[in-house]
């Protein structure tokens, strides 16, 4: 896909590269040596998940929000005295393109040529091989990994070492995408047609990530949103949404990195969305001001800074719990007054991250409607055709959603997880009938 086709529409959201070499934002094979296996969501948390009033109860909905959060900020041992947080032990790109590549080269040219699917055993050493066994192999270079490791010569710098990717999944994403490369290749084959695509179905338990990072100092600063009641309904009268200020954010006040190179970074937002049994569930933190307050007031009292500084919204499928749901005198004072905001303007279901949801009417939408058409041959110019027009198709349930199950970066955005499977597909492609020929 042609990059620049992408760029006015996603810069705000993928800033940070504007001026970044491209490999310190990966999981490079070195990092994924210390990170080991992507950290799994344990089946507690998904008993929970399943709570019957989930659909009903807006503030259960937020409360699930934070329990997921809460689980994806552990910290976690890592190998040696690195610990990260478990979110950032998940898989990106670079590790679907590494066991995809592993996998496809281990077919040899006739499975290629019939594209057989991978058995279950060969995906999980792939995994295996991907997360632990590579590392035994004579191409490690431990020499080369201690270099690496001494550029991260500060705590702060430290915190990089997992890389800033934009979309992050967990294991059985992974696993779904090795299990159906075939059929991801044919519907990126129809590009132009992808409503001719065979519908997919992600499982249950597939979870996504996608994260926003700002860059701070030497120039840059830091936009700054309030989410109060009072700074919503300000915001809604505009027509996008608009920083109130920007700064440079004080020690304490972000989750913030430093690349070996000396930027420095704060991250902004987290988008989540969770795949359950009948719809996908969607979550989102981003970057408040003070402690506490506006919607972070329902927050577990087990946060700690900077993280009590974030904000969240979550929204369950199309389920609309504030159009039947009494508001009650008990709740959170700053929750109970955006909730009658939300009533008053009509957005059941609203959930928008300032820092995520750039472009015009994009601050009222409510994740699951936009996502819907996931798999449709979407540009940037159709986003912001359909945001500026058609804002209505973008927040209400269609008869023609797209094929991909809400999931839009596997074909669309500056770097779709359909991309490393099709440059190893067609490089084999190319390469093993030359080789046929040289035999
Ligand atoms: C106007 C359309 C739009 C809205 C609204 C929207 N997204 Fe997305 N989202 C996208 C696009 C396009 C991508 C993939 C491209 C990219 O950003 O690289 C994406 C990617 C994602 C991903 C990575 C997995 C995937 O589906 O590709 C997650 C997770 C996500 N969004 C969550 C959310 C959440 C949570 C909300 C609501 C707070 C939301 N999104 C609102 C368009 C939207």
């Amino acid at each position: 896909m042609n990059r620049l086709r992408w760029l006015p529409f996603f810069i705000p959201v993928f800033s940070c590269s504007a001026d970044q070499s491209l490999s310190e934002l990966k999981t490079s094979r070195e990092a994924r040596y210390l990170l080991q296996s992507p950290d799994n969501l344990p089946s507690e948390f998904w008993q929970e998940m399943d709570d019957p009033s989930r659909g009903v109860d807006f503030l259960l909905q937020r409360q699930l929000g934070w329990n997921f959060w809460s689980r994806m900020l552990r910290l976690l041992p890592g190998q040696g005295s690195q610990a990260f947080m478990s979110w950032q032990t998940w898989y990106s790109r670079e590790d679907l393109q590494r066991a995809f590549r592993h996998l496809y080269e281990q077919l040899g040219v006739s499975g290629r040529r019939e594209r057989r699917p991978f058995t279950l055993s060969e995906i999980q050493s792939a995994m295996l091989w991907n997360d632990r066994l590579q590392f035994q192999e004579p191409d490690w270079n431990t020499e080369r990994f201690d270099e690496w490791l001494a550029t991260f010569d500060t705590e702060e710098k430290q915190r990089s070492i997992p890389g800033m990717q934009k979309i992050l999944f967990n294991q059985e994403v992974m696993w779904f995408l090795l299990q159906n490369y075939h059929r991801l290749e044919i519907c990126q084959k129809q590009r132009q047609r992808q409503e001719d695509c065979e519908p997919l179905a992600w499982p249950e338990r597939a979870v996504f990530l996608k994260t926003s990072w700002r860059r701070s100092e030497q120039g840059f600063l830091v936009e700054r949103f309030a989410t109060d009641a009072a700074a919503l309904s300000r915001q809604w009268q505009n027509t996008q949404w608009q920083a109130d200020d920007s700064h440079e954010p004080a020690a304490a006040e972000s989750f913030a990195l430093r690349l070996p190179s000396g930027q420095k970074f704060h991250l902004t937002g987290l988008h989540a969305s969770l795949r359950l049994e009948q719809h996908w569930f969607w979550t989102s933190l981003w970057l408040g001001a003070e402690e506490r307050q506006e919607l972070s007031a329902d927050q577990p009292a087990n946060w700690r800074s900077p993280w009590t500084r974030y904000r969240l919204c979550s929204v369950d499928g199309w389920q609309e719990p504030l159009r039947t749901q009494t508001i009650a005198t008990h709740w959170p004072e700053p929750i109970a007054a955006i909730s009658h905001l939300l009533v008053d303007h009509e957005l059941f279901n609203w959930c928008s991250n300032p820092y995520l949801e750039p472009g015009p009417n994009n601050h009222k939408t409510n994740c699951t409607g936009c996502h819907q058409y996931a798999g449709l041959n979407w540009t940037q110019h159709d986003f912001r055709q359909r945001l500026t027009d058609d804002f209505w198709s973008l927040i209400h349930r269609s008869t023609q959603p797209g094929p991909a199950d809400y999931v839009w970066s596997l074909f669309v955005g500056p770097e779709p997880l359909i991309q490393p499977l099709m440059d190893a597909i067609e490089f084999f492609d190319v390469y093993d009938p030359y080789q046929l020929r040289q035999e």
